[in-house]
């Protein structure tokens, strides 16, 4: 299985796009987000249990 690496993935556009990706691609994403006021983890409670999402908080 390929993976992909998201930036900004806990934010509007990253988050959509990380539920998104894994509703249509077999691929697993690592998410790095370093959660400023624009960032919220609860935009990725859909996949909190996916094993194939993997978030990082860091800059
Ligand atoms: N409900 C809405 O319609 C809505 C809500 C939010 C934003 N927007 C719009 O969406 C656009 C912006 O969305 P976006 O998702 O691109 O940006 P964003 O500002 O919403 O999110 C950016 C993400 O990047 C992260 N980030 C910032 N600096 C980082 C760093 N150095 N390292 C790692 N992560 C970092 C933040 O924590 C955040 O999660 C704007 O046009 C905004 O107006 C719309």
């Amino acid at each position: 299985m390929r993976t992909i690496l998201v930036t900004g993935g806990a934010g509007f556009i990253g988050s959509n796009f990380v539920l998104e990706w894994l509703s249509e691609a077999d691929h697993a994403v690592v998410n790095l987000d370093k959660l400023t006021y624009a960032g919220n983890i609860q935009n990725l409670e859909g996949v909190a249990d996916d094993p194939r999402h993997v978030f990082a908080h860091g800059d």
